[in-house]
């Protein structure tokens, strides 16, 4: 059935409109231009109801009824306005202003702030009753605070931190006028409060980072993509007198992370000159290999792979390399050149499988849409990983917990089963036929009882989602496992998501022909090199403008190319000046968006005209996507192999909730905690103690950390953090994730 098929008719206020079945009177008033206040509505939650100012009055009905919960019906006769009406609205804002103090100068809400434009939209300029008032006393919840005084109740961040976030932090504290919002999760370090406060319509949750520091109307508001995760979701930096103050989200209909929310000030201060541009030439003219990272834009890699094609620079970016080399092989059997999966198509599974990623702190915001389906329609969620995860304990309904290395024999294993009926081409059939359960079996840890239960829950479910992450990129086997996951999506009725494993991975691994070795003289971009051009101030030979100082587009997970804009001015050259100096020629760097390859997907579209926003009803208009290429599919699976073992001490890379990169690394308002994290059964096999200097020997580098035994963890596999190596971890998050290593303790 088409969109306009499944409307109805209906009459609101007189007039004759359209809705969709199924909306709510409220969906389809806003839809159609009509206004009907709220307080607790929030668009991307269930209706919630505790405010009760979206009343409307139905023609027939003899009671108001509220509009976001009431769905449309044919022929209804709907009126948002009266005497009446108004009155009752009027109540319930006098009703919300008794007592809430009056401190709107120094509110860190105030010119944003709902209950302050409803007040005033009702016209309560006076309050004729009062409560008696309450000791309170303001909390501290990491990069928030919570003001009872100034809570209203609309349980709005009680909602979001359950259905959107997964913390499960909130809970609703009943006593009349002295309810309040009670935090049941106050030492844990990983609740990200964020979005909470995001969506708080007064100042109850304040973040810390904006509370006494500007004033909501003094701000400029940037439309810009985030840097920091490969959703690349949209953002807006809220900019005055050259500084960020804070990142703002269109709260209503967009979800964002801590990493995202906190993550701005990552600047380069620093500037460049004509003399940095003669250093930079003679550099590039004794160069053979620009070694660069996937936080550029897709602009940016088209002029690398330009002055490739022109002077024949080796391209090294290994993350991407072996990301690109992942999707060719996911490719050669599933038939396209890139994956199905979204993130909208994740929270609207109903049974998801996330394999081969700690999701939580690799991609938060793939978290919290898998919350969100868990929520919405109480999905199945197996998580399949070595490590348990007790951040995503809550949603996960199965378990399967494999040896690290193992990843080919655990896919093989759950491909098997998903293909077992499935119209499979012959030589596919007959692969896994020959394959040996028992020997997959041993290599992997799973049982066979596993694998049936996992596919028993498959049978009540539609709508599958498999979502897989970097710790398979670089798997010694990773082409095998891209190709048995292309299988899986072209015939097991999975819609596959490959988390890119930074914001601009997959733009890259679309855009740039990347070579696997550097030569003998290497420009790094932000990378290691003989020669730096870094974005860190002064961290290289040359400094270069910072992600939130370049105007130009990301191609992110859902494969959509997106703009970003400039937030602060970067005195200097950027990347395409210096090109422009070694034979291209274009005057500014986003004059290469109508020409990014039209071979994988990209279109001749003007950065100009590219799109950044939601609609009033939560339609994301933002750029344009990827055209879908097929590919000529060749089904050559290969062996499963032996792995090697893993016995005696095992770190894992793996960064905290809220790091990820050597920018991040930066920012003020992010944690910074670098330690190396562990069970007591890790402990023990490590030799070490809680609290202990350690030096940790892995992959041929030397790194001294402080231990922190974690109660929550458990297995003899540790957390190595790799965000504030510099750009010496961004070739380790490039690596095989799981490692043997040597630890000692070297000081209390
Ligand atoms: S803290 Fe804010 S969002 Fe939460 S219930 Fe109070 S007013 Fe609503
Ligand atoms: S918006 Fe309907 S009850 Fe609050």
């Amino acid at each position: 059935m088409s969109k306009t098929e499944q409307m109805i008719s209906l009459e609101i206020d007189g007039k004759k409109v359209k809705a969709f079945k199924n909306e709510t009177i409220l969906q389809a008033a806003r839809r159609n231009g009509f206004y009907i206040p709220t307080m607790c509505y929030l668009p991307k939650v269930k209706p919630i109801a505790s405010c009760r100012m979206c009343v409307v009055d139905i023609v027939g009905y003899d009671d108001p009824v509220l509009s976001c919960q009431e769905r449309v019906v044919e022929g209804l006769k709907v009126e948002t306005q009266s005497e009446e009406l108004y009155e009752h609205r009027q109540n319930i804002m006098k009703l919300y202003d008794v007592n809430h103090p009056l401190q709107c100068g120094t509110c860190p809400k105030c010119g944003e702030c709902d209950l302050q434009n409803k007040t005033l939209e009702f016209n309560v300029s006076s309050q004729n009753f009062s409560i008696r008032d309450q000791q309170r006393e303001i909390q501290d919840w990491g990069n928030v605070t919570y003001d009872p005084y100034l809570c209203i109740m609309c349980e709005r961040c009680v909602r979001v931190s359950n259905e959107i976030v997964g913390d499960e932090a909130l809970q609703i504290s009943p006593g009349g006028y002295n309810s309040t919002i009670m935090n049941v999760k106050k030492d844990d370090l990983n609740v990200d409060w964020g979005e909470c406060a995001a969506v708080c319509p007064v100042g109850a949750l304040a973040d810390k980072d904006f509370t006494y520091n500007s004033n909501a109307w003094e701000l400029t508001r940037i439309p810009a993509s985030c840097v920091h995760s490969s959703l690349a979701n949209l953002i807006y930096y809220e900019v005055k007198r050259g500084k960020i103050y804070r990142v703002r989200s269109d709260f209503e209909h967009e979800t964002i992370s801590g990493l995202c929310r906190y993550g701005y000030d990552f600047e380069n201060r620093g500037s460049n000159s004509d003399e940095d541009m003669q250093k930079t030439l003679e550099a590039f003219k004794d160069a053979d290999t620009i070694r660069f990272n996937s936080m550029i834009t897709n602009e940016e890699a088209l002029i690398l792979q330009k002055l490739k094609e022109l002077h024949g620079y080796k391209l090294v970016n290994n993350e991407a390399y072996r990301y690109q080399k992942f999707l060719q092989a996911f490719a050669s059997t599933s038939g396209s050149m890139t994956y199905k999966g979204t993130s909208e198509g994740i929270i609207n599974s109903e049974y998801i499988v996330v394999f081969g990623t700690r999701v939580a702190t690799d991609s938060p915001g793939l978290k919290f849409r898998i919350n969100q389906s868990s929520k919405k329609f109480k999905s199945q969620i197996i998580y399949m990983h070595p490590m348990e995860d007790s951040s995503i304990q809550n949603i996960v309904t199965q378990l399967m917990r494999y040896e690290a290395g193992s990843e080919d024999a655990v896919l093989a294993l759950v491909a098997k089963e998903i293909l077992k009926d499935a119209d499979v081409p012959k030589d596919v059939a007959e692969y896994f036929k020959e394959l040996d359960d028992g020997y997959l079996s041993a290599e992997s840890n799973i049982g066979e009882e596993e694998i049936v239960l996992m596919q028993k829950k498959m049978a009540k479910k539609s709508r599958f989602s498999f979502v897989v992450g970097s710790d398979l990129y670089a798997h010694p086997n990773a082409e095998n496992i891209a190709k048995m996951l292309g299988l899986i999506e072209k015939y097991g009725n999975f819609d596959v998501t490959i988390i890119p494993p930074s914001v601009n991975t997959l733009g890259v691994s679309l855009i740039c022909d990347l070579d696997e070795s550097i030569g003998e003289k290497v420009i790094g971009y932000n990378n290691v090199g003989d020669f730096v051009l870094s974005a860190l101030e002064d961290a290289g030979d040359v400094n270069m403008p910072a992600l939130n100082q370049q105007e130009g587009t990301f191609t992110n997970l859902n494969k959509k190319v997106v703009p970003t804009n400039v937030a602060l001015p970067f005195e200097g050259f950027c990347l395409n000046d210096i090109a422009n100096n070694l034979g291209l020629n274009r005057r500014y760097t986003i004059d290469y968006t109508p020409e990014l390859p039209a071979s994988s997907g990209f279109q001749a579209q003007e950065f100009d005209k590219l799109t950044n926003h939601f609609d009033v009803l939560g339609e994301e208009l933002r750029g344009y996507k990827l055209d879908e290429k097929t590919v000529k599919t060749t089904n050559e699976l290969s062996e499963v192999e032996d792995i090697e073992s893993f016995d005696g001490v095992v770190i894992y890379f793996s960064n905290p909730n809220n790091q990820k990169n050597v920018f991040t690394n930066i920012c003020e308002h992010l944690g910074s905690n670098n330690d190396l994290t562990g069970s007591s059964q890790f402990a023990v096999a490590a030799k070490i103690s809680d609290g202990d200097e350690v030096k940790i020997e892995v992959l041929g580098q030397t790194i001294v950390r402080k231990f922190r035994l974690d109660e929550k963890l458990k297995g003899t596999i540790g957390l190595l953090p790799t965000f504030d190596m510099g750009y010496e971890g961004i070739a380790i998050k490039a690596a095989y994730r799981f490692n043997k290593a040597k630890i000692q303790q070297v000081g209390k």
